[in-house]
């Protein structure tokens, strides 16, 4: 970094794109002794979206990389990002949020599929001698931004200035200002149970209307929106940012709704989890998880893209242990497109 770059603003990575129609969301753990590999990668992504998204620059191709509690420690030295912590599971007395292994994220996203499966192609040529894919679900827009379930799904995520408000770290970590934290769960929809409702039942879970998505003038206290509406301390909303993706497997009857929400603290999206699973007062849960069950729960933080490109140095203790693997084959000279480090 030089000394004309401190004065310019930290710029976050692409978690404010507008919503797209197509995801892949993609969990790994990192294997022992990958660091070093793994950090030359990261460093790369800006430069893979480049690469892949300017062949459509329409496509609006985003590719945001993110870092769990643990792996950030094996990663980096220095100062730590003041929210990171492991996925703290919710236990309620009927449904759990259940924490799952999660060193990396990588959320995808683009207009079309092609553009998603074509970064996410470059960036396991680069990671997989060096982590273990622990969940890959590639994600698609519904009719009318509907999920599975039928209703609309991200009326009420804030935009503008309360969007970027929502999700950037400030001057309370000004160490880390511009970056973001990240939740992902994967939910499976029990359909059956789901489609034994009327749609006026249903409504009631949700606390919208299904065909024209007006909130209901009488929120039952259990439903999704009620629960989901959280005032600070100085009366207003808080607010994360989500951007939920359907998906499926309809030969195995899998109908899910893989949820990721992006804060400024992970403290918003935990209090939401809480109020769903527990209940304020306790047993008042979101009556949406009668339908729908997690199976995974993480937490990432998600740095700046500056942090990605120029690094603080490794964890000492690793600088000097063994020696990983160099990255693999298909790198960026391979492709012949020249280093794809970022070029500033
Ligand atoms: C099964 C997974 C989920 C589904 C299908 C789902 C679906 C929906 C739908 C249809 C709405 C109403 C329209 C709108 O987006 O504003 C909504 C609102 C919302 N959901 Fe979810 N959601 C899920 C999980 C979650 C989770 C886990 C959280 C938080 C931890 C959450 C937080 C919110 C918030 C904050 C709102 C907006 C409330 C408002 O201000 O009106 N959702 N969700």
């Amino acid at each position: 970094m030089t000394s004309e770059d401190a004065a310019v603003p930290p710029v976050p990575q692409p978690v404010l794109t507008p919503l797209t129609a197509s995801a892949i969301f993609l969990v790994m753990t990192m294997r022992p002794g990958a660091e070093a590999a793994v950090r030359e990668v990261l460093a790369e992504v800006p430069a893979l979206q480049r690469t892949v998204g300017f062949r459509v620059p329409e496509g609006r191709l985003a590719v945001v990389a993110s870092v769990g509690s643990d792996a950030f420690d094996r990663l980096y030295a220095g100062p730590r990002p003041a929210g990171l912590h492991p996925f703290r599971p919710v236990a309620g007395d009927k449904h759990h949020a259940v924490a799952t292994p999660g060193d990396l994220l990588f959320h995808i996203r683009a207009r079309h599929m092609d553009q998603c499966f074509e970064v996410t192609t470059l960036l396991m040529d680069r990671l997989r001698p060096f982590v273990d894919v622990v969940d890959e679900v590639h994600g698609f827009k519904f009719f009318e931004v509907r999920d599975l379930l039928g209703f609309v799904d991200g009326t009420e995520n804030p935009t503008g200035p309360a969007a970027e408000a929502a999700v950037t770290v400030g001057s309370e970590d000004p160490a880390f200002a511009g970056a973001s934290y990240v939740i992902v769960q994967k939910y499976i929809h029990d359909l059956g149970a789901w489609n034994a409702l009327d749609s006026s039942e249903q409504e009631r879970v949700i606390g919208r209307t299904k065909l024209d998505n007006v909130e209901l003038a009488a929120l039952p206290p259990n439903s999704h929106v009620a629960v989901n509406t959280l005032t600070g301390p100085g009366g207003t909303q808080l607010q994360i940012l989500r951007d939920n993706m359907p998906f499926g497997n309809v030969g195995k009857g899998e109908f899910g709704t893989y949820y990721i929400a992006y804060s400024a603290s992970p403290a918003v999206t935990e209090a939401m989890l809480t109020r769903m699973f527990v209940g304020d007062p306790p047993g008042n849960y979101d009556r949406i998880l009668d339908f729908s069950t997690a199976l995974t729960g993480s937490l990432f933080f998600v740095p700046t893209t500056g942090f990605l490109e120029n690094p603080p140095p490794a964890p000492a203790a690793r600088a000097s242990g063994p020696q990983p693997a160099q990255p693999p084959a298909r790198s960026a000279e391979s492709l012949g497109i020249g280093s794809l480090r970022g070029r500033s």
